[in-house]
């Protein structure tokens, strides 16, 4: 009886101590930010030897106070991490715990206090992982942040396999080739530069590297895409000779070469051209010069327009003969009557 009433008074006196300590436990902390809620009312607080130190009224460095930080905020919201206990049931917040060795309540581990140190914020398990609050991305991996409720890279980063890398600009300094990713098809150079790689040219977003064209009509966004077909230039999104100097592509060499038109000296059927804007005519054009003992001529389906020069298709309907047609109907009408 005597040795459980000592028991019991040995159990009394903790709890009155437990109750009359102040509940001014020191912060935590693995950094100066972390230690900056509470600057308000405290000076210059800094992190040192893991606690948050507060310059007092003596300009002497001590462990700043939470329960003045608990003063200025209500009281029992600010104390649910951090405030002192001696069982897991004494911390209120969800995923909690009492760490005896420091008779203060902490987070669980793949936890990390709330910036108000109110509740207990799962760390993130990766990119996209639902959050409220950016150290809870912020614990997995750098630049990140918490965006409509999901972890993400920061602003001027992309995601390359799950980790947030700096987008380096086109010609820009990079470190390593995942910098240069969000440009399709360029990486960083063994000069630390972001470039397209070989046989590919930047577009006009800087977005993309796209093939060289390798022919005429190919796809390009400038001249640049086009330098493998000599005197070529971009119009309308396709490499195409310069038409208006007067070139037109010679598939036999893949070059842009001058146009020789009927009745001109020639060398090869390839040299004759006759520009297709010359002959109204549709897409599937065909040339209808030849290069025939060294002279450009029509081709056998062909004759020469006497008005023009130019090279007509022999069967097709045309203005002239048709006009011809008509007219003598019209006269041969009027001469039988
Ligand atoms: C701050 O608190 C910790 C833990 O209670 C203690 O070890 C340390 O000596 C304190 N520092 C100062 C400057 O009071
Ligand atoms: C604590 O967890 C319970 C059960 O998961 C949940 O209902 C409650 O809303 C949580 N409280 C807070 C403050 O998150
Ligand atoms: C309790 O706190 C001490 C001192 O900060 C720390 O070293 C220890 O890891 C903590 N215990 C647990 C279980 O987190
Ligand atoms: C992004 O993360 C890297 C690696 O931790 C770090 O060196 C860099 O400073 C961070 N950049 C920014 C803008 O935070
Ligand atoms: C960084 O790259 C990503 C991926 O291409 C893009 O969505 C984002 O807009 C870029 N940010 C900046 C600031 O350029
Ligand atoms: C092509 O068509 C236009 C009008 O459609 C006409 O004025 C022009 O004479 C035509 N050119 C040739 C070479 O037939």
């Amino acid at each position: 009886m005597r040795r459980f009433l000592i028991l019991f008074v040995i159990l009394l006196i903790d709890r009155s101590i437990d109750a009359q300590q102040p509940i001014d436990p020191p912060v935590p902390c693995a950094k100066d930010q972390d230690c900056s809620e509470l600057s308000k009312n405290q000076k210059n607080p800094t992190c040192k030897g893991g606690f948050c130190a507060c310059l007092d009224d003596q300009q002497q460095l001590r462990n700043c106070s939470s329960l003045q930080r608990a003063s200025q905020q209500e009281k029992a919201i600010v104390s649910q991490i951090y405030h002192r206990c001696k069982l897991d049931v004494d911390c209120n917040a969800n995923n909690s715990f009492c760490n005896i060795s420091r008779s203060q309540c902490d987070c669980k581990k793949g936890y990390v206090p709330s910036t108000k140190k109110e509740q207990c914020l799962e760390v993130a398990r990766g990119l996209s992982f639902p959050c409220t609050e950016d150290k809870q991305c912020l614990a997995v991996q750098a630049n990140t942040t918490c965006q409509n409720m999901q972890c993400v890279c920061i602003n001027g980063y992309h995601v390359v396999d799950n980790v947030c890398y700096r987008n380096a600009s086109y010609n820009g300094i990079c470190a390593r080739s995942e910098e240069c990713n969000h440009i399709n098809n360029a990486y960083c150079t063994d000069k630390k530069i972001c470039e397209c790689a070989k046989d590919t040219k930047i577009d006009n977003t800087l977005t993309n590297c796209i093939p060289l064209a390798q022919t005429i009509g190919d796809y390009c966004t400038s001249d640049a895409h086009c330098k493998k077909i000599e005197d070529s230039i971009c119009v309308d999104s396709k490499c195409q000779c310069a038409e208006g100097e007067g070139k037109h592509f010679a598939k036999e060499i893949t070059k842009c070469i001058y146009n020789r038109a009927n009745g001109e000296p020639c060398e090869h059927d390839y040299d004759c051209y006759q520009p297709r804007s010359d002959t109204n005519s549709t897409d599937d054009y065909v040339n209808p010069l030849q290069c025939l003992g060294s002279i450009c001529s029509c081709q056998d389906d062909y004759r020469t327009d006497n008005e023009k020069g130019i090279c007509m298709r022999a069967g097709s309907p045309m203005v002239v003969p048709v006009l011809m047609i008509l007219s003598s109907i019209v006269c041969g009408g009027l001469y039988l009557q």
